[in-house]
């Protein structure tokens, strides 16, 4: 397994480019599943959860052809409805091809996504879409079973917002008989990513970006070209890196409208993140400014930049409380941000930050993938050197960011496993 070492203590300078969006690539690669002809996406990020999901499809008849960033997918011959347990346990959102399975073939087998590092992530509520509109749902040998000659519009509201809930049905109700209504469902852009490539289809969508979408079956769908939203998260740690090293960076393709509450909670922090040109300047203070953050659904502060702007608070002036409202286990990193020498205080789904003089490196572990992002970008500002093991966590969801961050003047190496 790779590890990554860090001196820390460099100024981030220079320009860097946000890559695609991997939580708008993978449900955009599902849908393909619902379409005849060869799908053409292009700016689809270099990560292994994409590799994942391509492998998923192959392994259900789907021709893949990826190469620079650009993704050629024909599902006209699916052979095969089954996606199996070890593939989906390496990436849980490949649970999404159940549903355009179902709404295409009529039938699919899907292993059951165990839980996460995070949390235990459950999808009874991906599930009572799918019953809502009609399909026959059996769990059995750890595996959904489902299947619908023809799943039918339906009436849904959602008790908890669930991003990829939101998606996976508003997937399964194109090809349904009749209109659907998803009710309380999920904003993020990447949910109005995916229905903008849905209606590119041929889908009939209304509502996406809002808390109520209505979608009108229609008999098939499509093959479409698009090309894939910058990723919101991967913009918003290189902002952070930014804070954490006093950098003034440029990002090339930065997400700017869809980063509201991470920007607003920035610049209380005391950076300076303002349009120049193409892209978005990021100023970093001397100060940092201690600040208070929620985790909220879309358009409030995400939970996935959660652990990186703890890191930030943990070199600010003063105390700071996050709150973690989305899932009951996401402070893993704080362990290992306090064998930093972080002043971390957990209580319930609250931490407690006292900001510190300084971090000081060392080897520490990635459990998850925005935990070790907070590593990284730790170990961006701590004194000396900290290694981070176990980076395949980082390799699921960020392109290279070693390389990127090693281009704006970072000291940072990735060191094979087999060095
Ligand atoms: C998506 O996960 C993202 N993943 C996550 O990003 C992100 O953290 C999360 O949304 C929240 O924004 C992708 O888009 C591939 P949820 P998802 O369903 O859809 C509960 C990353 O780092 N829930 O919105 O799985 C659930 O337990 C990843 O890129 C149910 O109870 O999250 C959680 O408490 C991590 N039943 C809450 O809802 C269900 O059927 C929100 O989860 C579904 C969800």
């Amino acid at each position: 397994m790779d590890r990554i070492v860090i001196r820390g203590g460099e100024r981030l300078i220079g320009e860097v480019k946000v890559s695609g969006s991997k939580n708008a690539s993978l449900p955009i690669f599902a849908a393909s599943l619902l379409t005849e002809g060869e799908n053409l996406f292009h700016n689809v990020p270099k990560l292994r959860d994409i590799l994942t999901i391509a492998r998923v499809l192959k392994n259900l008849g789907v021709k893949v052809q990826g190469e620079n960033g650009a993704y050629r997918i024909d599902a006209t011959e699916v052979s095969n409805n089954e996606a199996p347990y070890d593939l989906v346990k390496t990436m849980r959102a490949s649970i999404l091809v159940l549903g355009p399975l179902v709404a295409r073939m009529r039938k699919a087998r899907v292993s059951l996504p165990g839980g996460c590092a995070i949390g235990a992530r459950p999808i009874n509520l991906h599930l009572m879409g799918l019953e809502a509109m009609g399909a026959k749902i059996d769990l059995r040998s750890g595996y959904v079973e489902a299947k619908a000659d023809r799943l039918k519009g339906a009436d849904i509201s959602f008790d908890t917002t669930t991003v990829t809930g939101t998606e996976h049905l508003m997937m399964a109700a194109t090809l349904a008989k009749g209109k659907t209504v998803l009710q309380n469902a999920a904003m993020e852009p990447e949910v109005v990513d995916l229905a903008s490539v849905l209606k590119k289809m041929g889908a009939k969508i209304e509502g996406a970006g809002t808390s109520l979408i209505e979608i009108e079956g229609v008999e098939s769908l499509h093959a479409a070209e698009h090309t894939i939203i910058p990723d919101r998260i991967e913009a918003g740690t290189l902002m952070v890196a930014a804070g954490l090293t006093r950098g003034n960076i440029k990002l090339q393709r930065c997400p700017f409208h869809n980063m509201e509450a991470v920007i607003h909670k920035l610049r209380e922090t005391g950076m300076e993140i303002d349009p120049e040109g193409e892209g978005v300047r990021v100023i970093g203070s001397r100060r940092i400014r201690s600040v208070d953050v929620k985790t909220q659904p879309y358009p409030g502060f995400p939970t996935d930049m959660q652990a990186q702007f703890m890191t930030l608070m943990s070199l600010s002036r003063g105390l700071s409380i996050i709150t973690e409202t989305i899932f009951e286990n996401r402070f893993i990193h704080v362990n290992e941000l306090q064998r930093m020498g972080a002043d971390i205080r957990i209580q319930g789904n609250t931490a407690i930050i006292q900001g510190v003089e300084s971090l000081s490196g060392a080897q520490v572990m990635a459990t998850d993938l925005r935990a070790s992002a907070s590593l990284v970008v730790a170990g961006l500002a701590a004194e000396g050197v900290t290694e981070i093991s176990r980076v395949y966590h980082l390799d699921r969801g960020y392109e290279e960011l070693d390389k990127k961050l090693a281009g704006l003047g970072a000291n940072i190496k990735r060191v094979k496993e087999e060095d």
